[in-house]
C-alpha cells in the first residue's frame, strides 16, 4: 500500500461525546483559552489549569472510541508499514480502538510531566498543583498538553512521514491551529496527494485536492473500506 499520513482533530472524538473546540458552543466558547490553554495561565492559576483539564481526563475517561477511530486502527493493523497516524487530540481514544505509535502532538490528558526535570508519568484522574514528581520530587506537576505558545511534540518524526507520504488525509480538524494546520501544504510541496474528511468545509479546505463531507462516523469507515477493497 502507498505510504499515508493521517492527521486528526477534535471533530474524529465528536461523536464520542467529546467536544470540539472552534464549532457552535466549543470548548473555546464556555472557557477563555488564555486562561487555561497558555504557560501564562498555568503560572497565574494552576489549581484552575489543571480543573479544567481534570474534568476534560474524566470526560475521556468515560467516552468510548467511534467507527471513525475503529476504521483508522483497522487500516493500521492492515498496513502498520504504510500508516501513520499524528494526532491534535489529547484523548486515548484511537488507543482504546486498538491503534499504536499515534503521534500525539498536542499531548496527552493520560500523562502527567514535571515541568522541572521533564519526567513523565500516568497522570492521575485528578491533579493538583502541589502534586510531587515521582523523580525528582519538584512541586512542577502539568498535565503533558501542549499549550498555546509551546512548540508541538515530535515535530522531526512528523516532518520526516510527511516528505515520505504518497497521500496526506486531515481528518476532523478546522486548520485554525498551526503548525498542523500547514501539513498540507508540506505534503504537497513534497508531492502527496491530499484528501480532507470533515463534517464541513473548513478554513483549509481550498488545499486539499479533494474534500469528502460528513459525519467521521460515517466518512472515515467508507474512505477506509474504499483503501482496504484496493489491497
Ligand atoms: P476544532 O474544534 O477547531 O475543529 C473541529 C473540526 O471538526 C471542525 O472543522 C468541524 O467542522 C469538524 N467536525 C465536527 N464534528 C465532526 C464530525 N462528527 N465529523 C467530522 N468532522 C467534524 O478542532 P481542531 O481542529 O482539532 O489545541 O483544533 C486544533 C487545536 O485547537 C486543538 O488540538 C486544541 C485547540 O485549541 C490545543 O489545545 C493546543
Amino acid at each position: 500500500m502507498e505510504r499515508i499520513v493521517i492527521l486528526s482533530g477534535a471533530g474524529l472524538s465528536a461523536e464520542s461525546g467529546l467536544g470540539t473546540f472552534r464549532d457552535a458552543g466549543g470548548i473555546w466558547q464556555k472557557y477563555d483559552l488564555e486562561e487555561v490553554a497558555t504557560p501564562e495561565g498555568f503560572a497565574r492559576n494552576p489549581a484552575l489549569v489543571h480543573e479544567f483539564y481534570n474534568a476534560r481526563r474524566a470526560n475521556c475517561a468515560g467516552a468510548v472510541p467511534n467507527a471513525a477511530h475503529r476504521a483508522l486502527a483497522d487500516l493500521q493493523h492492515a498496513h502498520p508499514e504504510a500508516i501513520t497516524l499524528v494526532t491534535q487530540n489529547v484523548d486515548d481514544l484511537l488507543e482504546r480502538a486498538g491503534a499504536r505509535s499515534v503521534i500525539h502532538m498536542h499531548g496527552q490528558l493520560t500523562r502527567a510531566r514535571c515541568a522541572g526535570c521533564g519526567h513523565l508519568w500516568a497522570a492521575p484522574m485528578v491533579m493538583q498543583p502541589d502534586d510531587p514528581c515521582p523523580a525528582c520530587a519538584a512541586r512542577a506537576t502539568r498535565p503533558d498538553i501542549v499549550w498555546f505558545g509551546e512548540f508541538p511534540h515530535h515535530m522531526e518524526a512528523i516532518g520526516a512521514a510527511l516528505e515520505a507520504t504518497d497521500l496526506f488525509v486531515a481528518i476532523g480538524t478546522s486548520g485554525n491551529v498551526y503548525p498542523a494546520a500547514g501539513f498540507v501544504r508540506e505534503a504537497r510541496a513534497f508531492g502527496a496527494r491530499t484528501l480532507e474528511l470533515n463534517l464541513e468545509r473548513s478554513g483549509t479546505s481550498g488545499l486539499f485536492h479533494q474534500t469528502r463531507l460528513g459525519p467521521a462516523s460515517r466518512i472515515v469507515p467508507d474512505w477506509v473500506a474504499g483503501m482496504l477493497g484496493q489491497d
